[in-house]
């Protein structure tokens, strides 16, 4: 006989199949499409398997209007914002959308007491306390409450840091970082104590100590760190959606949840690697701060050239390489740049994009731009691969790039980017640097690169010097 709940469990593993798909399929250019496809089916199953466990469950109509209701907003909304997102925007969006899965396994957790703790004669907790599970049952509750409320807030300061709504100066509290390790004892003692005697007013105090230490742990991050700072936040949720998993007795959320948390902590060591910063002062919310104030140094003068002068080198060159930052997302130049690719392209020459892995304010970033323009995958090529290529290059164009392409940081053991791997454009015969003026780029450090010999500027807008380049052409 056809049973729901076996037809779920099965619906369940489909499901996971699929997200585990997705994750390989986003690994590369090539098959990202069909990873969103995969992500995207997985979901929708899941979402069919739950609500007809649900009803299966005999949930009242209230209770399923509710369910319909919220999913009908929720989608609305999602899709609005998805739509109107800009590119540049997607990070400080992704940082909200963490702290609705924070919020929600705060929710689970008071849930779970309320059913469970609260009400030692309901169903649920005679069959748990029959079984010998109530503690395991307390510490779910407890520690799902704790990562989902660091998640809530620590992705609510992320996403006012991003959009430039607080300031994203790290916060240096005296003895921050006793305040971290301080909290975290006292998470420790209280769940020990919550799972022997679950008091309500346990409850509260880790509520209100973990909301304070998510705010505090990302507050006292600075800017140059706060790329890896979403994707832990992305971790983060990923455990407290697996938390909420165990609760729940479901089996999907918690594997989705070790694959978002896993995959998220994964992506935070690559960036810190990328950008010379250690796992655990990152973690740890902002150990061993390194980055200090900008220097006023003088590097002497810089040059400048023009769109047509620019146009003239382009045309006479055999190897150019393109190292796009985050002043290309700003000025959308992408198309332009796809265009003059493919013009010096059909003019027989070789060119290709170089891509730093922190370049613009998302992972990926320049590489989706550049996709949206369709420009060829495979003269794409990451940092590693194109950084030995720039000596026998003759003319490199930074468009809207910066802190990626800054020498200092190969070269000035003071620079606070100093051991930070960056694209090495200096090496080539000629560098073109697209900006609209001599600013700094989003580490708030001088660039000496726009003094070397070698280097002249092309002030402006990207997409209008590019267009002019293209005119010129
Ligand atoms: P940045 O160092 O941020 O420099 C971008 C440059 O683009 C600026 O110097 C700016 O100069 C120029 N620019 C802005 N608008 C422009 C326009 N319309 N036309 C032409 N130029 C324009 O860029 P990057 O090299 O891509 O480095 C990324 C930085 O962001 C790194 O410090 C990284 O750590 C950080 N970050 C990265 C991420 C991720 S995951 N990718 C997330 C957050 C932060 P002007 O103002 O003079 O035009």
């Amino acid at each position: 006989m056809f049973k729901i709940e076996t037809a779920a469990t099965a619906a369940y593993i489909i499901a996971a199949l699929l997200f585990i798909l997705a994750l390989a399929g986003l690994s590369k250019h090539e098959t990202s499409k069909a990873g969103n496809t995969f992500g995207i089916a997985g979901m929708a199953v899941a979402l069919i398997a739950t609500i007809a466990l649900a009803v299966n469950r005999s949930i009242s109509p209230l209770g399923l209007g509710l369910l319909v209701g919220a999913m009908i907003i929720g989608a609305a909304i999602g899709l609005w914002r998805a739509r109107v997102v800009e590119m540049t925007g997607m990070p400080e969006l992704i940082a909200l959308l963490h702290s609705f899965v924070g919020l929600a396994a705060v929710l689970v957790g008071w849930n779970g007491y309320l059913d469970v703790e609260n009400a030692p004669n309901s169903p649920e907790a005679l069959k748990l306390a029959a079984e010998g599970m109530t503690g395991i049952h307390s510490a779910e509750v407890f520690v799902g409450v704790f990562i989902g409320a660091v998640t809530f807030t620590g992705s609510i300061v992320a996403n006012l840091k991003l959009s430039a709504r607080i300031k994203s100066a790290p916060l240096m509290l005296p003895g921050k970082n006793f305040l971290n390790i301080g909290a975290l004892v006292v998470f420790f003692v209280l769940t020990v104590w919550f799972v022997i005697d679950p008091q309500l007013w346990l409850l509260v105090v880790v509520t209100v100590l973990a909301l304070l230490l998510g705010w505090h742990l990302v507050a006292s991050i600075g800017g140059g760190d706060m790329p890896v700072v979403v994707s832990m936040l992305n971790s983060y949720s990923g455990w407290a959606a697996a938390a909420s998993g165990f609760l729940l007795g479901n089996d999907l959320l918690i594997i989705t949840g070790a694959l978002v948390g896993s995959s998220g902590a994964y992506l935070s060591y690559i960036m810190c690697k990328a950008m010379n910063r250690s796992f655990i002062s990152v973690i740890a919310g902002g150990f061993g701060l390194e980055a200090g104030p900008s220097e006023d140094k003088d590097y002497g003068e810089h040059r400048e050239i023009t769109a047509e002068g620019a146009a003239e080198l382009l045309g006479s060159a055999d190897n150019v390489i393109i190292t796009p930052g985050y002043g290309m997302a700003v000025a959308q130049a992408q198309y332009g740049v796809a265009d003059l690719t493919r013009k010096l392209r059909d003019r027989g020459v070789n060119v290709r994009f170089g891509i730093h892995p922190v370049a613009g304010r998302l992972p990926g970033h320049m590489n989706v731009l550049l996709a949206e323009a369709k420009v060829p995958y495979d003269i794409v090529l990451e940092m590693d691969e194109i950084n030995d290529d720039f000596d026998e290059t003759s003319v490199v164009l930074v468009i809207g790039a910066n802190d990626t392409v800054n020498p200092a940081a190969a070269e000035d053991p003071g620079s606070p980017i100093a051991g930070m791997p960056v694209l090495t454009v200096w090496n080539a015969d000629n560098v073109i640097v697209f900006k609209r003026s001599m600013a700094s780029g989003y580490a708030g450090v001088q660039n000496p690169l726009f003094f070397r010999e070698n280097t002249q500027m092309l002030f402006g807008d990207a997409r209008d010097r590019v267009n002019d380049i293209l005119a010129a052409l």
